[in-house]
């Protein structure tokens, strides 16, 4: 952490700071949850309490969906990351290739929405919006020094996993 010197030091223990807030919001967002089951707590969710919408992928599709949400949780840890160590340029960079529109191959947006209901669609179009809006908060703070936009936009957008993981499920 030296490295980024005294001021990047300082932005990195406000980024710290803001990081505790966005999980305890995720925790209140969670318990407010559209599915009730998650308000339940950890070992609740058995068969009988899962109302989400079952969606029929074809195998391929669901393969590769699966392989890219792991990619974007990957790319939210190492966001997390970046962000404790003050380097935004990194975190703006990750949010493009790994959440961004650009992290998914050729056609496969198109393909896998194809197959998905309206409100599906929207909140996997969201997600994609959302990165790219981080990207350019993320790079707004690396010049400005306030990193308040970036985390904020960061929250919102693991909100839309959120909202998504509760309201569907893959057949
Ligand atoms: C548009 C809807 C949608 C959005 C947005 C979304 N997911 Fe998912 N995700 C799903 C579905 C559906 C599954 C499969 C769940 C199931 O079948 O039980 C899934 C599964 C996963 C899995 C499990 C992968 C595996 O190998 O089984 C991870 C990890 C994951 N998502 C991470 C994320 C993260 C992180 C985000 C946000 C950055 C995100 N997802 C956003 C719909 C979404």
């Amino acid at each position: 952490m030296n490295t980024y010197g005294i001021g990047k030091s300082r932005s990195a223990a406000r980024a710290l700071l803001l990081c505790g807030a966005v999980t305890t919001c995720l925790a209140q967002g969670a318990h407010a949850g559209t599915a009730g089951h998650l308000a339940q707590g950890p070992g609740a969710a058995a068969h009988e309490s899962d109302h989400r919408v079952a969606v029929l992928f074809p195998p391929l599709v669901k393969r590769e969906t699966l392989a890219t949400m792991r990619m974007h949780l990957q790319g939210l840890a190492e966001i997390q990351q970046a962000m404790a160590a003050g380097d935004l340029d990194s975190a703006a960079r990750i949010a493009s290739m790994k959440l961004g529109m650009s992290s998914m191959h050729g056609d496969q947006a198109q393909e896998e929405a194809r197959y998905m209901p309206p409100g599906m669609r929207a909140l996997g179009a969201r997600l994609h919006r959302q990165a790219g809006e981080f990207a350019v908060a993320a790079q707004d703070a690396a010049a400005t020094g306030s990193v308040r936009k970036a985390q904020d936009v960061l929250g919102r957008m693991m909100q839309t996993c959120v909202a998504c993981h509760a309201a569907y499920r893959l057949k």
